[in-house]
């Protein structure tokens, strides 16, 4: 059997993927089987994690704020991301606890980036700014079809949920694009079936991940 606790401490691992991926729910499965194998995650989401990170996602998300620049949002996205580095991430790794992110900067590679048509060099130099440098040891995509992540949408759509299934369609594009680039640094799970049988592939993808040292 793994040894869970060894295989996650002082680790960064990002849960990302498109609307709809179901990535909440697999957190949380993830959250409570961490649990019953004596670890227990740090676990922070993107935009917010922080009461000053909260209060930009406030922003970013409101539906009101339709005319907002693709640049004011990425670097909104990343001012939240550079709070929560510092009030949060950075000192629990320092501590040697294991860091569970729901979104980081692949969200913003694929969202602002492939999907919005921001230059992947651009949200780099200011993701540098924001982490100082640090980044995942692994980022999970969960990756779904448009069709069945628009079926898992909430009734109320966020301004980013509202941007239509073209705008969806390049996000996912975005992830799996990030995914081939850095096989190494990235999980790509199938979410489009149930959320038991997606939770097991996770598992087994992350223990063969993990397991293999770090070149
Ligand atoms: P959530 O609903 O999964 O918490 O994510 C909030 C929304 O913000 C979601 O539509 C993805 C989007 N987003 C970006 O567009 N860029 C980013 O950098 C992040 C972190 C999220």
């Amino acid at each position: 059997m793994q040894d869970w606790t060894q295989l996650l401490a002082g680790r960064f691992i990002v849960f990302d993927g498109p609307d709809g991926s179901g990535k909440s729910t697999q957190l949380a499965k993830f959250t409570s089987f961490c649990g019953d194998h004596g670890v227990i995650p740090v676990e922070v989401r993107e935009p917010g994690g922080t009461p000053i990170g909260e209060a930009i996602r406030g922003v970013l998300l409101d539906p009101r704020y339709e005319e907002m620049d693709l640049r004011c949002e990425m670097l909104l996205y990343m001012a939240s991301r550079s709070q929560l580095m510092d009030e949060r991430i950075r000192p629990a790794l320092a501590d040697g606890r294991f860091v569970l992110a729901d979104r980081f900067i692949s969200s913003t590679l694929a969202y602002q980036g492939t999907a919005g048509g921001l230059d992947p060099e651009e949200i780099m130099a200011v993701g540098r700014v924001a982490t100082r440098g640090c980044e995942p040891d692994l980022v999970v995509i969960f990756d779904v079809d448009e069709a069945t992540a628009a079926g898992r949408l909430p009734a109320e759509l966020d301004r980013m949920e509202l941007k239509g299934s073209e705008f969806h369609r390049r996000v996912r594009q975005g992830y799996l694009a990030q995914a081939e680039r850095a096989p190494d640094r990235h999980l790509v799970v199938d979410a489009t079936a149930d959320p038991d049988s997606v939770f097991r592939a996770l598992v087994a993808g992350l223990e063969s991940h993990l397991s293999v040292p770090e070149g």
